[in-house]
């Protein structure tokens, strides 16, 4: 099978399980619920928890892993309420996503703020039922640990400081260090990306040493990958991204691009993600599959 078919299989198979999880479309609160799965549904990369899933295959069989699946959803739930927030006209204020009208141009903003809301809420309700699956101790142990991953890197010493530093930025260009435009990629970023690959890991029993030095490759993988958003707001097109091109321009943002321009933001990704690989490859059991995609990810155009 090419790496293109295994990727888009893989992909379906995420979504599968994603939308298993997501709640039922009725009672009075009908309305939050359409507008949480109408984001959730828009399809997306599914990249977080396809991290997590591969990072999982680096330390044993995943497909035994029955926590797995509730973390998998958790996390893309997650990174879509950071998204539909994103979206808002008091963040971003952009109106198209994965070729979408985005959720509060459909439902209107209230009800974008409650489905982000709901969708940060029913991760953990989600997550938490791991717990039923739990057999022994250590599984009891493994979800709890992966728990604490989860609530850190999305919160606020992870993506929501992140969003709170890109937000000021906007007002700060001119002004700016490398430390502050590192900060805000490794934290509205680089978090969530980070959060998968050590859960998957966690949950699959890697020792704490192991899980450690994948955080570091998910950082890596995590700038390279909002650099290369970053660029892509820049040469991209929006038929292919399925969201609008010169967002960053239009707000301000301070993104590696705006400080270092493109050439050198390119040669970073690359650099990031050759080192993320060399990573990948050093652990005792290589996933070639993982290692594909991260250099794959360099050339993205979507
Ligand atoms: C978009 O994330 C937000 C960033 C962190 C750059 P993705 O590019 O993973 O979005 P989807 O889920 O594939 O639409
Ligand atoms: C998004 O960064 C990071 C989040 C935590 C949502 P961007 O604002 O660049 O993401 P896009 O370009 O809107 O997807
Ligand atoms: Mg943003
Ligand atoms: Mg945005
Ligand atoms: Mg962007």
């Amino acid at each position: 099978m090419s790496f293109e078919d295994e990727l888009s299989r893989k992909t379906d198979w995420a979504g599968k399980i994603i939308s298993q999880y997501l709640p039922k479309e009725e009672g009075y609160q009908a309305t939050v619920l359409k507008a949480m799965n109408y984001s959730v549904m828009a399809g997306g990369k599914r990249l977080r928890p396809l991290l997590m899933a591969e990072s999982a295959v680096l330390f044993g069989d995943a497909g035994k892993i029955t926590a797995l699946p509730m973390f998998m959803a958790a996390l893309e739930m997650i990174h879509n309420y950071s998204l539909v927030h994103d979206d808002l006209p008091a963040m971003d204020n952009d109106e198209y996503r994965r070729g979408r009208k985005t959720t509060h141009v459909v439902y209107g903003e209230g009800m974008a703020v409650l489905a982000g809301d709901g969708l940060l809420n029913y991760a953990f309700e989600t997550a938490v039922k791991a717990f039923d699956t739990a057999e022994s101790e250590e599984d009891y142990r493994r979800i709890a640990v992966s728990l604490q991953i989860l609530g850190r890197k999305a919160g606020i010493y992870g993506m929501i400081g992140g969003q709170c530093a890109d937000l000021e930025a906007e007002e700060k260009a001119g002004s700016v260090t490398e430390e502050l435009l590192m900060f805000i990629h490794e934290h509205k970023t680089a978090a969530l990306i980070q959060a998968g690959m050590m859960i998957g890991a966690a949950l699959s029993g890697a020792p704490q040493d192991d899980i450690q030095r994948l955080e570091k490759c998910a950082y890596n993988i995590g700038i390279a990958f909002q650099i290369q958003d970053d660029i892509l707001d820049v040469t991209g097109s929006s038929e292919v991204l399925g969201k609008p091109v010169g967002s960053d321009e239009k707000n301000h943002k301070l993104t590696y691009v705006a400080v270092h321009g493109l050439e050198k933001s390119g040669a970073e990704v690359e650099r990031l993600s050759r080192e993320a690989i060399d990573i990948l490859s050093s652990f005792p059991c290589r996933n070639r599959f993982l290692e594909t995609l991260v250099e794959r990810l360099i050339y993205r155009e979507k």
